[in-house]
C-alpha cells in the first residue's frame, strides 16, 4: 500500500474522548474550517453550517442530552453541523417565490455537510488534534434547537468533539477492504455472509485484545438496530421546513 502524509493522517484516526484543558486557537478552526469548505458540494449550493459551541452552559446542556456525554463540556472545541437551507429559503423569500423542495434538497444537505464536517476533522486531525463525532445529539434536536436558537431550514446532524488528545486508544478494525469494494456487480448473499464472519473473528479479537468481553460485530448490529431508537426525527426536520417526501 502506497504510503504518504495525507494518507498516513487518515490511516491514523481513531475517536477520542478524553481531551486536555484547554480550547483550540481559533487560527486553527479557521483553517480547518477553510480546509473543510473546499470539500465539493452539489453544484455549489453549500447547504450546510456548522456552529462553534463556545459557552460553558449551553454545553453542558448539550451534553447532557446527547447522553449523558461529559467529553461534549470538556473537550477543546465542540461543534454541531447542520444541514443548512436557510440561505436558499431567504433567497426564494427575497424573490417573493415559493420555496419547494422535496427529498433531493434534505439528502443534498445531509450529504455535502458530511463531506465537509470530514474535511473538517481530518483538517484537525492533521493539525495534531483528536476528534469524536457525536451522533447523541439527536437524542432531543428540538430542545438542542431552543438551545441554539435554530432558525427554520437548520437541522442539526451530529456534533464534533475536538481538542488535544489524553488518551491514545488503538484502532477499531474495519471490515476488509475486499467486503467493501465490489467490481461490476453486488456479491452473493453467501459471499457477504462470509465477509461477515470473518470481521467477527477480527472484531472478537478487538475486543479481547482491549481487556473487553469478546462478542461479535454482528451482535453489536442486532443490538444497534433490533428496536426503533430516536423516533421522531422525520417530524422534526418536517416542522423545521424539510421536504421528505
Ligand atoms: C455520525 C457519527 C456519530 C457518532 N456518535 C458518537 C457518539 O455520540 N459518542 C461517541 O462516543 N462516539 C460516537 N461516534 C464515534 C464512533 O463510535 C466511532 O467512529 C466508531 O466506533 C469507529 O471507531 P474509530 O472512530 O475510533 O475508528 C460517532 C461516529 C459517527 C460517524
Amino acid at each position: 500500500m502506497t504510503s504518504n502524509p495525507t494518507i498516513d493522517t487518515m490511516l491514523a484516526h481513531r475517536s477520542i474522548r478524553k481531551f486536555k484543558p484547554g480550547s483550540i486557537p481559533d487560527t486553527d478552526i479557521q483553517t480547518a474550517m477553510i480546509a473543510g469548505q473546499a470539500a465539493a458540494t452539489s453544484s455549489a449550493v453549500q447547504p450546510y453550517c456548522i456552529i462553534h459551541i463556545t459557552d460553558s452552559t449551553k454545553r453542558q446542556q448539550i451534553a447532557d442530552l446527547s447522553g449523558p456525554q461529559q467529553k461534549v463540556h470538556d473537550c477543546g472545541a465542540f461543534f454541531v453541523i447542520c444541514a443548512d437551507l436557510r440561505k436558499h429559503m431567504l433567497i426564494f423569500e427575497s424573490a417573493g417565490k415559493e420555496y419547494n423542495t422535496s427529498l433531493e434538497a434534505f439528502l443534498i444537505g445531509t450529504i455535502d455537510a458530511s463531506l465537509f464536517a470530514q474535511n473538517f476533522t481530518l483538517a484537525l486531525e492533521a493539525l495534531n488534534y483528536g476528534t469524536c463525532y457525536i451522533g447523541g445529539i439527536r437524542n432531543d434536536l428540538p430542545q438542542l434547537s431552543k438551545i441554539l436558537n435554530l432558525p427554520d431550514g437548520v437541522l442539526p446532524l451530529y456534533g464534533l468533539c475536538a481538542g488535544v488528545p489524553d488518551e491514545s486508544p488503538s484502532h477499531r478494525p474495519r471490515f476488509a477492504a475486499d467486503a467493501m469494494l465490489f467490481k461490476d456487480t453486488y456479491p452473493t448473499d453467501e459471499e457477504t455472509n462470509a465477509g461477515i464472519e470473518q470481521y467477527n473473528e477480527v472484531y472478537k479479537q478487538y475486543l479481547v485484545s482491549r481487556g473487553a468481553k469478546p462478542s461479535t460485530w454482528s451482535a453489536a448490529i442486532e443490538k444497534k438496530f433490533g428496536y426503533a431508537t430516536r423516533q421522531g426525527l422525520a417530524a422534526f426536520y418536517e416542522s423545521k421546513g424539510a421536504k421528505l417526501d
